[in-house]
């Protein structure tokens, strides 16, 4: 059995007082169940969400993260900054982060592995653009972006690693993938995972669909066999929705 887990990315949005509102109006009508709970604020209010969340059963978790450990790195965060403001899960692989701001699976693959390295929990994203699903390449597309991007990780490690099917042409668009669509690709990523990787792993990790969630259509995503939960943008800056989708996946 997997618990199932729902991850709000505010993404760049909310100024501070907008932030403090909206973890306040999230532990008002909180009720911890057994659904993981995360939120990813921007680094700059990680500290203070993770003072309000840290005894409410909510999970802090970054955006995003550089590979270095430390030094010259100009406006990067690392592992340890995360760690010692209380995120031990970050987001990597995000399709903004891809798209918007190059990273190839390689860079991906140095950042899962320097969290891996740091006890960090991954929320691993990955999934194709319009074009490639018009051409019918979008399960060679994901399969090339799991290998790649969690090249070198090892079975035991795959404990800390959730991962996010996000196709590209559902991300903020309004349009969600059919929840048929949805379970038919988390299905070949369960399998994907028991020929590469292990029979356990395939069981174990939860795999989370993200793309255009929201109250209207989360029951019926994540009632399917093989979507454990969603990674959620636009729908979790507003704290009723957000909540009405953690509900949904209890
Ligand atoms: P969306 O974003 O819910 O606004 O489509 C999801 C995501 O990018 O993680």
């Amino acid at each position: 059995m997997r618990t199932p887990v729902v991850a709000a990315n505010w993404k760049m949005n909310k100024d501070l007082s907008e932030a403090k509102s909206l973890v306040s109006a999230l532990l008002a009508d909180y009720k911890k169940a057994n659904t993981e709970v995360y939120i990813a604020p921007p680094f700059v209010f990680l500290n203070e969400a993770q003072q309000h969340i840290k005894d409410s059963g909510i999970q802090l978790a970054a955006q995003n993260m550089n590979a270095a450990a430390s030094g010259a790195h100009t406006g990067e965060i690392s592992s340890s900054m995360l760690k010692s403001v209380g995120a031990s899960t970050v987001i990597l692989g995000h399709s903004e982060r891809r798209d918007i701001y190059g990273e190839t699976d390689a860079q991906i693959n140095e950042k899962v592995k320097t969290a891996l390295a740091a006890d960090m929990q991954v929320i691993f994203c990955f999934g194709e653009q319009l074009e490639e699903r018009k051409a019918s390449t979008h399960f060679e597309v994901v399969k090339s972006q799991l290998a790649s991007g969690l090249a070198g990780v090892d079975a035991e490690a795959y404990a800390s690693i959730i991962l996010a099917y996000e196709p590209v042409w559902a991300i903020g668009t309004g349009e969600t993938a059919s929840p048929e669509q949805a379970q038919e690709m988390h299905a070949f990523i369960r399998e994907y995972l028991r020929t590469e990787v292990s029979a356990k792993v395939a069981d174990q990790t939860r795999i989370l669909y993200g793309g255009s969630v929201k109250p209207a259509n989360a029951a019926d995503l994540f009632s399917r066999p093989d979507i454990d939960g969603g990674l959620i943008g636009g729908a979790s800056l507003q704290a009723d929705d957000f909540l009405a989708i953690v509900n949904a996946a209890s």
